[in-house]
């Protein structure tokens, strides 16, 4: 309920100015967003990447709302994958990109049009891109989009919502080999129509989307923070390459001088979680850190605010006592 609060909150543009201008909010943003400009970005990804971590990293900037402001997002993933090719940090790096950056909602054919253009820029530079997932209302045209830059660049990335209740489905459609899938448990405030509103049922979604993931041919993309769910993630992979090896249908415990469980990687984000993200590439896994850059954090912020009680609670008190 606070979630859908805060996120509600968040579409006032007097809670959004007040938020903006607070002098309290740039340590907020600090710990989740790399830096306004690219170069930021490319600098902790540097850092991550010398930390044996793989990083995705996205340019801040969704909603264009105007054919001038997609051209100007698009310029900056190409200046990005410039910069990153440039400081070898491809293909441990990759972008992750909203389509509605590159004006889906008011020109979808404009925003295609530099989708690709994009991924051409990104395969240039020796790595890819995976498409982040909005709220309901574009899931289609973003699954549509993707499926088409897919059949031009297979190495491009989808995104599932647990939340959603489509989703099993999704997965079951995208499992396909080749098919890099990162399953996310959903960020947006969504109607009960369309989607599990209640933590337990998501975590249970997400649950059944992985096994279908993992069981698939494709290369799921675990990104999740619950400890319950990376566990899972764990074991089945190891199950499934058991199962596999074994000749058997269903799910067994690996054999411990078996076949190497199948491959997948864990993402995290940015500030989330840091501890945990080094341990599991310590203990050998595959780990991204999503690394949000640019000007226009305050959505991003806000989802992040909505996910976590006591982030919220961390800014407000902040705010109280800067007062
Ligand atoms: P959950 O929210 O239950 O958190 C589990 C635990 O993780 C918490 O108890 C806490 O310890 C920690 N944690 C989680 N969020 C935190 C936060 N903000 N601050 C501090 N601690 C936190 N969503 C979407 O709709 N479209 C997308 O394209 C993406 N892309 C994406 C990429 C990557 C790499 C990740 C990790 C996530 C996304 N998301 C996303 C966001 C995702 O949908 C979801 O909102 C968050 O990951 C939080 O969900 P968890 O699975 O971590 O579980």
């Amino acid at each position: 309920m606070l979630r859908t609060a805060v996120l509600a909150a968040s579409s006032d543009h007097r809670v959004r100015r007040f938020v903006s201008t607070s002098p309290v909010t740039r340590g907020v943003v600090n710990r989740f967003v790399a830096g306004e400009d690219v170069s930021a970005g490319v600098g902790v990804a540097g850092r991550l990447c010398e930390a044996g971590l793989r990083v995705s990293l996205d340019v801040l900037g969704e909603d264009a709302i105007d054919r001038q402001r997609a051209y100007e997002s698009a310029m900056t993933y190409r200046d990005l994958l410039r910069a990153l090719a440039d400081a070898g940090l491809t293909p441990a790096t990759e972008v992750s990109l909203k389509l509605s950056s590159f004006g889906q909602a008011f020109d979808a054919p404009l925003a295609r049009e530099l989708a690709f253009g994009v991924c051409q820029a990104a395969r240039d530079a020796g790595t890819c891109v995976t498409v982040d997932m909005e709220d309901h209302t574009t899931t289609d045209a973003v699954l549509t989009t993707v499926a088409e830059l897919r059949r031009e660049f297979d190495e491009t990335g989808s995104v599932v919502q647990a939340y959603l209740r489509r989703t099993e489905a999704d997965c079951r459609d995208l499992a396909v080999a080749g098919g890099r899938v990162r399953l996310c448990k959903g960020a947006y405030a969504e109607p009960s129509s369309v989607a599990f509103t209640r933590q337990t049922e998501v975590a249970a979604s997400y649950a059944r989307c992985l096994a279908i993931l993992m069981a698939g041919r494709g290369y799921p993309m675990v990104a999740t923070h619950d400890p319950a769910l990376v566990e899972l993630a764990g074991r089945l992979a190891g199950a499934v390459a058991g199962a596999v090896a074994g000749g058997t249908a269903g799910l067994v415990e690996p054999d411990p001088g078996g076949p190497r469980p199948r491959p997948f990687e864990y993402q995290m984000l940015f500030g989330v979680r840091p501890g945990e993200q080094r341990r599991l590439a310590g203990a050998g896994e595959v780990v991204r850190v999503y690394v949000p850059c640019g000007r226009e954090w305050y959505a991003y912020l806000m989802r992040r605010l909505a996910e976590r009680p006591a982030n919220l609670l961390f800014f407000l008190r902040a705010l109280r006592s800067s007062r």
